[in-house]
């Protein structure tokens, strides 16, 4: 439990609220590259801040303020210029670099004139990395974008998959390092919704939670499992300071505002021996929905059971009401821990998990539980595998995958012509 004003200082994330500032520090996915192809603008918020992404006629990446510097039309209507973006308005030009390089009209009429010089826009530094840009919103200089190992397999099969999601980034967060609630919301009660009579997963026996400097660690030993196996002497990471690693997947949770949340999902598959080696030309990028026709939450898919319980702790959880048991201390130690760095930027100094040596970026292996899912196999042994069989028919994690995306997914594995 946490008085409000705890809850409020580590949920509060708009404006000059100081964990807003801790989570600016870290680079956040903030769309799939592909988004842009046919659209080239892109109004995003974060951070409370109302922002647009674009890739210029040179293929370079911004992030500016939403409205213009001139009389604050909405630059995602504006349009793209070899360097940088102009508003539709009176074309005023701005680049990535937040500077106002083209005032049509001034130019002409006072050539002399210095309103160049004397206005900018907010601008943010973007990079692309694994078919999603990244954007880093804290004080400069910037610290380096860590490139996950992960990033960098090779014959799979990629996708980035988004949601928007209206409640507070902290409650999303805290599920990465909540072993216990697999065994519920993804098994008994997707059970229960099919109608099965009675709950049969197997229950959790004993869970630990360790702290590494690139997060947390949960490990899980449940009925039928022994402490030889990789979810007990590996277990899965809740990455620092907004993402979850899964092995095979990794995801993450950036703030919008206060009440709203960016979910992130980047997806691989590795294909069946058969279909090396195989070269992924796009990593697609899908938005995927989380309420049915009838206005319910979507309850097929697991990353959309997830959104179901976040969603359902109310808008920001108030956790002056909450109760914890003995399987959240994972929770405890995350919520420390963001105390910890609140500490550390306010006295100065960089908050716990930033990467600043380049080299060392450049490939940053993390624990992993699923190390066997991205191993070659033959098809016939990837069809019948408990796990992978599941990712047979497309993605089994997120609702709404476009079919366009499953059946490039398909070709790549090799079960559709
Ligand atoms: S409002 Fe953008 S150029 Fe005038
Ligand atoms: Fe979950």
């Amino acid at each position: 439990m946490l008085t409000r004003e705890q809850n409020d200082l580590l949920t509060r994330v708009s404006g000059p609220a100081p964990m807003g500032q801790l989570l600016r520090r870290y680079w956040h996915p903030v769309a799939g590259a592909a988004e842009l192809d046919d659209q080239p603008i892109k109004p995003v918020r974060l951070f409370g801040e109302d922002l647009v992404l674009y890739r210029d006629l040179s293929g370079n990446h911004g992030l500016i303020d939403r409205h213009c510097p001139h009389r604050r039309a909405d630059l995602a209507y504006g349009f793209v210029e070899p360097d940088g973006l102009r508003c539709s308005y009176h074309g005023w030009a701005m680049n990535a670099a937040g500077a106002v390089t083209s005032v049509p009209y001034d130019d002409i009429v006072l050539p002399a004139h210095r309103l160049k010089q004397a206005c900018s826009i907010a601008a943010y530094p973007v990079r692309e990395l694994a078919g999603m840009l990244w954007a880093y919103m804290g004080p400069l200089p910037a610290p380096e974008l860590p490139v996950w190992e992960h990033f960098a397999r090779d014959n799979g099969f990629c996708e980035v998959v988004l949601s928007d999601i209206p409640c507070n980034w902290l409650q999303c967060q805290e599920n990465s390092i909540d072993p216990v609630h697999f065994e519920w919301l993804h098994e008994n009660w997707p059970q229960r919704l099919k109608g099965a009579s009675a709950s049969s997963a197997a229950r959790h026996t004993k869970v630990e939670f360790d702290e590494f400097e690139f997060g947390l660690t949960y490990r899980r030993l449940r009925e039928g499992m022994n402490e030889s196996d990789e979810m007990w002497t590996i277990g899965r990471v809740c990455l620092w300071p907004n993402g979850f690693y899964l092995g095979d997947h990794i995801e993450w949770r950036v703030p919008i505002d206060d009440e709203n949340t960016l979910s992130v999902s980047w997806f691989y598959t590795r294909v069946p021996q058969e279909s090396e080696p195989y070269v992924q030309e796009r990593i697609p990028a899908w938005h995927s929905p989380i309420r049915d026709e009838a206005g319910r939450w979507i309850t097929s898919h697991v990353i959309n059971q997830d959104i179901v319980g976040w969603v359902g702790q109310g808008t920001i959880a108030d956790r002056t009401r909450e109760t914890l048991s003995a399987s959240d201390k994972g929770i405890a130690m995350l919520r420390r821990r963001l105390q910890r760095d609140l500490a550390a930027i306010e006295r100065g100094e960089d908050p716990s998990g930033l990467i600043r040596d380049p080299e060392r970026a450049a490939r940053v292996p993390l624990p992993n539980a699923n190390a066997h899912y991205l191993a070659a196999i033959p098809r016939a042994e990837w069809l019948a595998h408990p796990f992978l069989s599941r990712r047979a028919a497309g993605n089994p994690w997120a609702a709404g995958q476009p079919d366009a995306v499953r059946l490039a997914y398909l070709r790549a594995m090799g079960f559709a012509g």
